[in-house]
């Protein structure tokens, strides 16, 4: 305060706030009349360091605290004849500081909005990061080449639900009620009843019923059994079913659709065998080998020394299965089979352990690109 000024001269009081306000503010006052756009070297963090600081300087110099509040009071207090020239004296010092700190707030604003949006801008020419890309699983893989094999003969490819009603899982497939496939031990069932169904014959039906006959069909799927897992075996395995009905079809075309299928699935010289089994859903049933076709039949580790490698089941439809859908048996006959997807890919990808295939090791995954 200069020397001899009379502290209780309210004028002086006045200027001496505007003074404290335009000596603190010399720190802002390039970002008067949009200042801060022309400053290149201000950071971001910078600008917003600083409007939170002209934030606080206004509060200190126009808050309820501040001594121009303090002069403000003074207004009704000075004596009537100065009272006009002193409030207005007043007035244009709070406008000056009041349009000072809205300038200079202003021009900090638009350029912060202006550097965030700089920093946000995507160049478009910059290479980009590839993202890594992944294949497909080697059962797909597998399902896929039986889907072209089959659709090239004439079948279509049909997909139902994992979850089964007794009616479809068993009953609808001539499965009677004392069957060692309805125990708890060997299916799991949910707490109302459905099962998870233990095998694809079970599209059979739901084909049938949507599709009527005649009808050639496969399906492949994912099915369940409480199966401990070992080196050929999962709780959860894929299976691919087959299933041709139509007048006058018998065992020979089944057989001729299964040589067919391996030959193109294992090479030209692939040759089958059937022998005699038991499905409750076929009559006959056969299960199905085909040569092996690593050693061609001589004998090898792959087909432990038999020179035969098991395929899958098959029959000729039960004439029950084809009551329970609503086909006359008399009018149609039909053959269908169920191979297991999983362990035919581990024998034609060599896997010493068919568990391998499900245990999402990108190690052993990628070898199949
Ligand atoms: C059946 O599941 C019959 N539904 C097949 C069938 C269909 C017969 C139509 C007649 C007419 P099976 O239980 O044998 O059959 O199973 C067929 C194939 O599934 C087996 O040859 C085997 O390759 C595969 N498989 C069975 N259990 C497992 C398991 N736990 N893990 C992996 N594969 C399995």
């Amino acid at each position: 305060m200069p020397e001899g000024a009379v502290i209780d001269d309210p004028k002086q009081k006045a200027e001496n706030a505007r003074k404290a306000f335009e000596q603190e503010f010399e720190h802002f006052a390039r970002f008067r009349a949009g200042g801060a756009s022309g400053d290149a070297g201000l950071a971001l963090k910078e600008a917003e360091a600083l409007e939170r600081e002209l934030a606080d300087l206004a509060t200190r110099h126009t808050g309820k605290k501040s001594e121009l509040a303090a002069v403000k009071k003074l207004i009704g207090r000075v004596a009537p004849q100065e009272r006009a020239s002193f409030g207005q004296l007043v007035q244009q010092i709070e406008a000056g500081i009041r349009g000072s700190i809205e300038e200079a707030a202003g021009s900090l604003q638009s350029f912060i909005r202006d550097a965030r949006l700089e920093r946000e801008r995507i160049d478009v020419t910059l290479p980009g990061r590839r993202p890594r890309r992944g294949h497909i699983h080697p059962i797909t893989l597998v399902r896929q080449r039986i889907e072209d094999i089959f659709v090239s003969l004439g079948y279509v490819v049909e997909d139902d639900r994992e979850i089964e009603t007794d009616f479809y899982n068993f009953t609808a497939l001539n499965i009677p009620e004392s069957h060692p496939a309805r125990d708890p031990q060997d299916t799991f069932y949910t707490t109302e009843g459905f099962a998870l169904r233990s095998q694809t014959s079970t599209v059979q039906i739901h084909a049938m019923q949507r599709r009527g006959a005649p009808v050639r069909m496969i399906a492949p799927g994912r099915v369940f059994r409480r199966d401990t897992p070992d080196a050929t075996h999962n709780p959860m395995f894929f299976q691919v079913e087959g299933l041709c009905v139509d007048r006058g079809i018998s065992m020979a075309h089944l057989k001729g659709t299964v040589d067919e299928f391996v030959r193109r699935m294992f090479g030209p010289e692939t040759r089958t065998r059937f022998r005699p089994s038991y499905f409750p859903f076929t009559e006959p049933s056969a299960e199905v080998d085909y040569s092996c076709f690593k050693c061609g039949g001589q004998g090898c580790r792959i087909c432990k020394g038999s020179g035969w490698i098991e395929l899958g089941g098959s029959g000729m439809v039960h004439p029950n299965v084809l009551k329970a859908v609503g086909v006359d048996p008399e009018e149609f006959t039909g053959f269908a089979f169920g191979l297991g997807i999983d362990r035919m890919c581990g024998l034609m990808y060599a896997l010493d352990d068919i568990r391998l295939l499900f245990e999402n090791d990108v190690r052993f995954l990628e070898q199949f690109n």
